[in-house]
This record gives structure tokens, sequence and C-alpha cells, in this order.
């Protein structure tokens, strides 16, 4: 780790009245200098507390949009411009106004990882960590869940009174982690744990110990009294999973559990957007306004 950058960055950040938000999925040298680090639920809910002028967020574009919905008046800069979730781009309001037509008593529930301009089609937000919670209290009957097929179908096995809507977007890391591949790291690691994102397919669920968000993956692993775990979500979360419980092992299962939107965030991008202030979010005001309802009732219904 360069020294130098990281405190340049800590005199950056109280010159500048900044606060760094990092996510799980970031590498281990950029959640060392982070204030914050969590899963998208647990980020959410810091951004609305955080008393500094700024936020600096280390993540992917619709973290740092949500950030910047949920608090209009902060300046909101972002690590990497390009770092983009590309599910945040698989559904379309044209697809959202035909389900709507179809169904009476229909909530469109949003998993947050979707742009802004999606969210202002959406009734609802939700992340991995709530996505149960927050549709068993949803009233309506009917939900079309959008964009991830995959969350979207662990959620309705969870829900069974409500009628499912899915769409078919995809999280092409989580969807690269074959079931073939976890077995075989099974074979290998027959006393180990499986430890699973929810955004991974049905049939890597079905053989997994555990499920849930990032967050959940290290709180289960930190608190089991096992010591060996196989991994089924994004690598960034081994940092913090090897920094709370150095005593236990986790396995990956293979090498394709890499974001490489997350990943195009570094220490020197951190210090670059501290010492520029830039790339800002900039979203329209009617859009924020917008978004603003889906986020918050996501706030309301998941407490
Ligand atoms: P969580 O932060 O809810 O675990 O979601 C993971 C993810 O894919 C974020 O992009
Ligand atoms: Fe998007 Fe998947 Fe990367 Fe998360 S891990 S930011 S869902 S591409």
């Amino acid at each position: 780790m360069d020294e130098n950058a990281v405190q340049r960055i800590k005199q950056l950040k109280e010159e500048k009245d900044v606060v760094i938000l990092a996510h799980y999925y970031v590498d281990g040298e950029v959640q060392r200098i982070a204030d914050y680090v969590g899963d998208s639920y647990y980020l959410s809910k810091v951004a609305t507390k955080v008393k500094e002028k700024n936020i600096l967020f280390c993540g992917v574009s619709f973290m740092g949009e949500s950030a910047k919905i949920l608090n209009p008046e902060k300046k909101v800069v972002m690590a990497d411009q390009y770092a983009d979730c590309p599910m945040a781009h698989m559904v379309t309001p044209e697809r959202i106004a035909e389900v709507r037509a179809e169904y009476d008593d229909l909530a469109v529930v949003c998993y947050v990882n979707s742009t802004a301009e999606i969210k202002t089609y959406s009734d609802v937000c939700v992340t991995s960590s709530n996505a149960i919670r927050v549709v068993e209290r949803i009233k309506a009957k009917n939900i079309f869940f959008i964009p991830d097929n995959n969350l979207g179908r662990y959620v309705a096995e969870k829900v069974p009174e409500k009628n499912f809507i899915f769409h078919d977007g995809f999280c092409h890391v989580h969807k690269g982690i074959e079931a073939s591949a976890v077995e075989e790291a099974k074979r290998l690691q027959p006393e180990a744990l499986v430890l699973t994102h929810p955004e991974c397919t049905m049939d890597v669920l079905e053989i997994s110990d555990f499920i849930g968000s990032t967050s959940e993956i290290i709180d289960f692993a930190t608190r089991s009294d096992a010591d060996k775990f196989i991994i089924c979500t994004e690598m960034g979360v081994f940092f913090e999973l090897m920094q709370k419980n150095p005593d236990k092992k986790f396995y990956s299962v293979g090498h394709r559990q890499f974001c490489p939107n997350m990943k195009l965030v570094t220490l020197d991008k951190v210090l670059n957007a501290l010492e520029t202030m830039e790339p800002e979010i900039i979203l329209e005001p009617e859009v924020m306004e917008k978004a603003l309802i889906p986020l918050q009732k996501m706030l309301e219904l998941a407490e």
C-alpha cells in the first residue's frame, strides 16, 4: 500500500469535509481507507446519517446515485466515473409500463442495482439483505420484480403468498459461479460450509448452507463455529472475512468471482477524486424527487 497516498487521502478528507463510503467488493486497500464499508443496504442507511458536506463513493454508479438522491444537498463524488453495474440497465420503462397495464394490484419492486431513472418508475426499492422483509410488508398481491431474475426467484420462494412476475436481468459475476465449480470446491473441502449471495443461480442456492447479502455472509462466517467456508460472491468480501476471522479458512470457487466495474476503483483514483472533487453525480431535480419515493419506502419497510 502506498503510505504517501494514504496520508494525503486522510489530509484531503479532513480539509474538504469528505466522508468515504465503500462497498465490500472494492479492493481491500480501498476498503482500508474508507470511513464506512458495507453492503448496499448499510451504505444507503449510512448515507442518510453522515454529517460531512461531501460523500466520496467507492462503488458503482447506482450506489452513488442513491446516496445523492437520499442527500440532495450534499455533493457526491465517485472514485471512478465508469464504474457501473450492467444489471442496472437491464430493464426499460416500456417493459414496466407493459406490466403495469396488465396487472391490477401491482407493486413494481426495484432491486437497488438499477438506474435512478428506473427507480422513478418503481414503487419500492429493495437490496439483497432486506428484499424478503420488504416484499412481505407490501400490500399489493402482484409483484413485478426488476431487474434481477435470480434474486426475484429467491424472494418468491420465501414469500409464496405473492404472485411474482419476473424480469430477465442478471449479474454476470454471480451467474458465472457455476454449480459444478461449487460441487468441485465441496469435494476438495468437504467440511466447508457454502455461503452464497442470492444473485447466484437457483442450482447454486440449492447446494448452499447459507444465503445472504455480502454483510450477512460476513456476519454468518464470523459468528459460525465452523472454520472453513466456500464463498459464492464477489472476491472483495475476502478482505473483511479475513480481517475479522484470521483463524478461519475461506475458499473461492474459481477465477470468475471478479466484478470488473468494482475493481475500477483504486487508491490512486480515490486520491484523484479528492483532489479534484470530480466526477460528481449530477441528476435532474425531477428524477431525484421521484426516485426518492421508492428509496424512502424501502428504508421505512425494511426497519
Ligand atoms: P449487497 O451489497 O446487497 O450484498 O449486493 C451485492 C451487489 O451485487 C452489489 O452490487
Ligand atoms: Fe453489478 Fe454484479 Fe458487479 Fe454487483 S457484482 S456491481 S450486481 S455486476
